[in-house]
């Protein structure tokens, strides 16, 4: 499968780029009979992304490395049914409406109390059990501009969906640059009555190309001097702590697997672990969050964000399950880099607010840059 999308990449190139908005075609049928899409995105700078439909997911970014050798760097299955399965932890998707954690599975607002499902032994999970935004199909929009080719999707989850109030409409939307071998990604979301929203993608990602063995020799530099100490159910106390003198130093670029032996033994099982990124510079909005070398490949993916933190995940969970051309994905066989709002934030009074109000848009802006620096 992977092979026969290297081919179509290098004819898509060879001809040029097609001046056209992408066109879906069939990823499969879902358990409930509906067919799922997929779109094809390329640019003239080297990346080639698929997305589809189903949970506004992106399955496949292939991206050059130093001699120019694309691979595909993200974890994912190559059909619906995939991500339908057990396997499926959350690959490429939308998460939400609320990522990461919420405690206890409950929150209270204007005086109300709202039950989630605790789909985290006590705790309540990236969105819920059944309907969580990873697990619905999304209506699509395919687009091309001068500078993009993209898709937006867009989803309504009614009121009292997985517990949450309020009819919410979300927009996630995939813009390829055509010059730059940059992604961005845009959320929309609006409500009718106050409700949480954090939304993020739960891309995983291997630089060495999805499959390859670990991401313990990938390097990392984060953006950020604080990060939230969580308990043993990874909820956030409430403190906010600086990394310095932890395994959490990122500050300057570091090998993953140098110090992740010191977490293995606690709650995290490794990284798994939200840094508080710092202030973007000057008038910006936008910050620099991770940057994330491979010294295997040269790939390197710098991540800028609008979003005040960022978890990092080191594949704790994973164990060994088939995912795209039959390759296997094992334990830290890939990390996620999520964007986000602190996890439980509408229960931790400390944090930023995540309840958006009837008036009011939450939007937020996530930028994937891919370069490659000599091996
Ligand atoms: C991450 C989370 C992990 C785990 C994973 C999904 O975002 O931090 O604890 O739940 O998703 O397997």
């Amino acid at each position: 499968m992977i092979r026969v999308y290297t081919c179509l990449f290098f004819v898509t190139f060879s001809c040029a780029v097609v001046a056209s908005p992408p066109v879906g075609e069939t990823f499969g049928h879902l358990k409930s009979g509906e067919e799922a899409s997929i779109y094809t995105l390329t640019s003239e700078a080297g990346l080639m992304v698929r997305v589809t439909d189903f949970g506004a997911t992106l399955v496949e970014l292939y991206a050059p490395d130093a001699s120019g050798t694309i691979d595909d760097v993200v974890l994912g299955f190559d059909d619906v049914s995939g991500y339908e399965s057990e396997d499926n932890q959350y690959f490429g998707c939308t998460t939400g409406r609320v990522c990461n954690r919420i405690a206890n599975a409950r929150f209270t607002l204007n005086g109300k109390e709202y039950k989630l499902a605790a789909n985290d032994g006590v705790n309540h999970l990236h969105g819920g059990a059944t309907r969580s935004l990873d697990k619905v199909l999304w209506k699509a929009e395919p687009f091309e501009t001068d500078t993009q080719q993209g898709v937006a999707f867009s989803y309504s989850s009614p009121d009292g969906e997985e517990g949450y109030p309020g009819n919410l409409i979300i927009r996630t939307t995939y813009s390829l640059m055509r010059q730059t071998n940059e992604l961005q990604i845009d959320y929309l979301a609006t409500t009718d009555v106050p409700t949480p929203v954090n939304l993020t993608n739960h891309a995983y990602f291997n630089l060495s190309g999805a499959g390859s063995e670990t991401v313990l020799e990938h390097v990392l530099q984060l953006n950020a001097d604080r990060y939230t100490p969580s308990d043993d159910t990874l909820i956030p106390t409430g403190e906010i702590a600086p990394v310095a003198d932890t395994p959490l130093d990122f500050r300057e670029p570091h090998v993953i697997g140098d110090r992740i032996q010191e977490l293995v033994d606690t709650a995290a099982l490794g990284y798994d672990h939200n840094f508080v990124l710092n202030e973007p510079a000057g008038d910006s909005s936008i910050r620099l969050a991770a940057v994330l070398t491979d010294p295997r490949s040269g790939r390197r993916l710098t991540i800028r964000t609008s979003q005040p933190a960022i978890q990092l995940y080191s594949g704790n969970f994973l164990k060994g399950q088939k995912g795209k051309g039959e390759r296997s994905y094992p334990l830290r066989s890939a990390l996620c880099l999520e964007t986000q709002f602190s996890p439980d934030s509408v229960n931790q009074p400390k944090f930023p607010s995540i309840v958006l109000k009837p008036d009011q848009e939450w939007r937020a802006h996530t930028m994937l840059t891919f370069s490659a620096v000599p091996r």
